[in-house]
Formats: C-alpha cells, structure tokens, sequence
C-alpha cells in the first residue's frame, strides 16, 4: 500500500496544495484529472522530492517518510520505489535507447552492465521498441522517445510509477501507442498514479479517479462514479468542458486513438474500446 498524506506547497503566496491524500493499493492506477494550475504536476513532484513540499509524509515500501524533510539516503530510497515519465520525456539526447535505459540501472543502482542490458532490452521490447535499441533520441519519433522513458521507469521495477501527462506533447497519431503501452502496464499489476486529460484512459484503465481543482482533492471515486455520477458541480461542469458529452452513455471518443506504429505485439481491437489494447499484459520485470 502507498500512502500520501498532508500534503502542502506554497511558492511565495500561492498555496497550491492544501492537505492533499492519497491511498493506493498495490496494482491501483489513479488518473489524476483537474484544469491547469490545479497543482497536478506539483503533487505528482512532491512525491519523488523533484519539488521540496511544506509538509507531507508519503509511505512506500514499508516505510513512511518527511516530504519536507527528507535525508539524502531517503530521497535516493524513494526515487528508487518511484518512477517519474515527464511530459516530455527527458532522455539524454546523447544516449541511444538502450543506453538511457540502461543508465539508471548501472549508474544509479550498481546493477552489472551486462544485466542491465538485459533488462533494458526487455523493458523495451515490452514498449515495442525491440528494434530500436541503438537508435538516438533525434531518430525517434515522439511516442517512440515517450515509450523510451516508460522503458526506463518499468526496468528499475519501481513500487509506483507517476505519469505526469505523458501523452499531452505528442501529435494525435501517436498517443494510442502510449496509451497502449500504459494499458498494458496497468494489466500486468504495475502500480500507477497518471496525470491526464485522456478521459478514455481515465474511464477505462484507470481503477480510481481524482479531481483537483485550486491545490485540493475536490472528488475521487471509480470512474463510473466520477464520470457518471459526479457528487460535486465542479467536477461535473469540468468534466462536460472537456468532454460534452460525459453524460451521455457509451460517451464517443473525445481524442482520436490510433494504433502503435511499431507494436510489440499485435493488438486486438476490441468493438467498445478506445485505446488499443496489447496481446499480453506487460507484467512487472522481476
Ligand atoms: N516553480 C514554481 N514557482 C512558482 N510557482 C509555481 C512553480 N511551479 C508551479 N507553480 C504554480 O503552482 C500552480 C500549480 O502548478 P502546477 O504545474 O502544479 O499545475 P497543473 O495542475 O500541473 O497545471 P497544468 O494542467 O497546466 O499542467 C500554478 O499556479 C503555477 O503557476
Ligand atoms: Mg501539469
């Protein structure tokens, strides 16, 4: 079980979040949704101490730590249960594929080169990206570099991978590929907190639905309860401005959803369903 609570963060005066909480259990994937500015990314950087919080305590693996007030080795321990895919992607531009995979396993976990490459291969084969290992940043597309990064956070087999809108920079023809990628991850049991506007992935993948809005947890609940019956007007009035038409059942596809270019297996296309799903589940790597 992962456990966020009290969590607050002013940058000068604006408080930006407010005593934000969070329970997750294992295998759980929670879309956190909310209009810009609500302190999605903030919350989501306050976990893995990329943002320094005012106060919070985030219990993972067992053990329970200070967000505001963390020594070196507890930082180091919680970035090595977490995992963070940034919008746009952050690889080293000067590393193939396989090397920005390997890295954090060799460098940032002592783990022997030859054993990271293994694993790294299998991250990304997992990611569909088995033939693009030596390729650079520069020759991939954008959903193949976001895929590079989600390679990277699943080989260091972390407890909780956070998704800050990973789709959000790429063309339209190439977030169904992500999307696939991230469903498969979600089958496999891999525990996830994703930052989104992908209502189709929020209603369909994700098991728990959270919406922020001014720097505190307005509502959460199932997607069928948020998106179906929202308890709060502010929840509904968003939802319908992103997507009109929310309460209208079976609700069309609000971004067009294409396949992967280069899947790692087939897809199946299932009638009623908006992100393409992969063959198998990509299980978490032991
Ligand atoms: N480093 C910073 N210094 C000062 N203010 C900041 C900083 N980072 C974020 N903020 C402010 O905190 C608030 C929340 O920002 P945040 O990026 O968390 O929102 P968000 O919900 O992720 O928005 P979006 O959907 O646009 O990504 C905003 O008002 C923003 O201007
Ligand atoms: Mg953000």
């Amino acid at each position: 079980m992962i456990e966020i609570k009290n969590v607050s963060k002013r940058f000068g005066g604006n408080e930006v979040l407010k005593d934000v909480n969070l329970t997750l259990d294992k295998g759980d994937v929670v879309a956190i949704l909310g209009p810009s500015g609500s302190g999605k990314t903030t919350f989501l950087r306050s976990l893995n101490f990329l943002e320094h919080a005012d106060t919070g305590t985030l219990t993972i693996g067992g053990k329970t730590y200070d967000l505001h007030n963390a020594s070196k080795k507890q930082i180091r321990e919680v970035r090595r249960n977490t995992a963070f895919v940034f919008q746009h992607y952050n690889l080293f531009a000067n590393l193939t594929a396989l090397r920005n995979v390997t890295e954090g396993l060799v460098v940032g976990r002592g783990v022997p080169k030859a054993e990271a490459e293994r694993i790294a291969k299998d991250a990304l084969d997992k990611v569909g990206l088995q033939d693009r290992y030596d390729y650079y940043p520069s020759q991939l597309s954008g959903g193949q570099q976001q895929r590079v990064s989600i390679a990277r956070a699943i080989a260091v087999n972390p407890e909780v991978i956070l998704f800050d809108e990973p789709t959000s920079a790429l063309d339209p023809e190439l977030i169904g590929g992500v999307l696939s990628v991230m469903r498969g991850l979600a089958e496999g049991g891999v525990t996830m907190i994703v930052v989104t506007h992908e209502m189709r992935f929020a209603r369909d993948v994700a098991n728990k639905v959270v919406f922020m809005e001014h720097g505190i947890v307005v509502e959460e609940g199932a997607p069928e309860q948020i998106f179906e019956h929202a308890q709060h007007a502010r929840t509904r009035e968003f939802l319908q401005q992103i997507d009109p038409e929310t309460d209208i059942e079976a609700a069309p596809i609000s971004t067009p959803v294409l396949p992967v270019s280069a899947p790692a297996a087939p897809i199946r296309h299932g009638a009623l369903e908006g992100i393409p799903r992969l063959a198998q589940p990509v299980p978490v790597l032991a």
